[in-house]
């Protein structure tokens, strides 16, 4: 296969490569004068520096010019075998891409045995065996802690994967279903609706739900307001709504922080937070061990699928 969109294109770069060989054996030959020495007599150029270093016009050496045409035969040689010359594959066929798929394809047959022994087992069995523990928490280290730390206890706007409320749940299908396909948590921005000023009473009022400090007399202005522009999304009790990513906002769990500023800052220009998908870095196998690692670090949080029922004590 050529990538040139036309066969044209193939002759004009096959001919201009051979065109840049012809030329340089051609300039050798044109200044073969320099190959010799003639009559014995070393021309001065009549160029001096630095008072008395005189450039003197001696012929190249011999094994120069040797190595010199040995260039431009292996270069030919080269493009007999190798591809180069436009279209024209070379005699070896030779190409990176099979060597890209050929590596693939032995790490796959190297790790499948692997995997085989976990493809029966559900994600809570995968989380209580230890070579698994090993592997899934490499996939972690290795595609996830940038984002959620190495101790995947998170970071401003990364979440915690360990403790606290989760955002979307911490069953072994909603990891697995996340990882996968991504998430992206979007809150809009709600400044055109909202004053600076009632946004701050909001944010008391969210404050109060989490038990801080907040103003008494705020929140009961703050709560209305709640009502109206915040409860479709994050509840009437502010307890949040998984299938929507709105976090709950009455366990004092904050992905971005918990003072009014921070509150105001996101009701006025919304939040937008991307987990990008792992489908396109990880195998479906990968995903299960990495899902299963990140389920045993939260047991006994949240976990209330049916299926942790069998799950092992750790
Ligand atoms: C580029 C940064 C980034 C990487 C890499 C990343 N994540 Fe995330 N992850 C996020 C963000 C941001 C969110 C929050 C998304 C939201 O708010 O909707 C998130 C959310 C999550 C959640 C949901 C948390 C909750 O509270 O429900 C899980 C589980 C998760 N990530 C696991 C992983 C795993 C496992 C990997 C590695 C395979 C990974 N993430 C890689 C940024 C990342
Ligand atoms: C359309 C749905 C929607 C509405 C309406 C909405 N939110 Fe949100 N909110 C979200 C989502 C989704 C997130 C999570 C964003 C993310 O993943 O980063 C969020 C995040 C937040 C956070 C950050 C929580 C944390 O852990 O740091 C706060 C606080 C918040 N919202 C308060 C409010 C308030 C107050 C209102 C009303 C003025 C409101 N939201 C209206 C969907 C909504």
């Amino acid at each position: 296969m050529s990538d040139f969109i036309n066969g044209f294109w193939g002759y004009y770069v096959a001919f201009v490569v051979l065109a840049g060989i012809a030329w340089c054996l051609w300039l050798i030959f044109s200044q073969r004068k320099w190959l010799k020495p003639q009559s014995g007599k070393v021309e001065d150029t009549g160029h001096v520096w630095d008072g008395d270093l005189r450039e003197m016009n001696n012929p190249v050496p011999r094994w120069w010019t040797m190595m010199y045409i040995m260039m431009c035969v292996f270069g030919l040689g080269y493009l007999v075998l190798y591809p180069g010359l436009g279209a024209f594959q070379g005699r070896l066929a030779y190409t990176s891409a099979q060597e890209v798929k050929q590596d693939q394809a032995e790490e796959e047959a190297s790790v499948k045995p692997i995997y085989a022994r976990f493809a029966k087992m559900d994600i809570p069995q995968i989380a209580a065996d230890p070579e698994a523990h090993l592997i899934g928490e490499r996939l972690f280290m290795n595609n996830c802690a940038q984002c959620h730390g190495s101790d995947a206890k998170g970071s401003t706007s990364f979440p915690n994967l360990v403790e606290g409320d989760s955002i979307y749940g911490r069953q072994p299908e909603v990891l697995t279903a996340t990882i996968t396909k991504g998430r992206n948590g979007v809150m809009p921005a709600l400044g055109a609706a909202i004053d600076a000023g009632t946004a701050g009473d909001i944010a008391q009022y969210v404050r109060s739900l989490s038990g801080l400090a907040h103003d008494q007399i705020r929140i009961v202005r703050g709560k209305g307001e709640y009502m109206n522009a915040c409860a479709a999304c994050h509840g009437a009790e502010g307890k949040g709504n998984k299938a929507l990513g709105a976090p709950n906002l009455t366990d004092d769990v904050w992905l971005y922080g918990s003072s009014e500023a921070t509150i105001v800052n996101g009701i006025l220009n919304g939040r937008n937070n991307r987990m990008p998908a792992q489908e396109q870095t990880l195998t479906p196998e990968q995903i299960r061990m990495v899902a299963a690692w990140v389920w045993g670090l939260s047991k006994g949080v949240d976990v209330t699928s049916a299926t942790v029922a069998g799950a092992p004590a750790k």
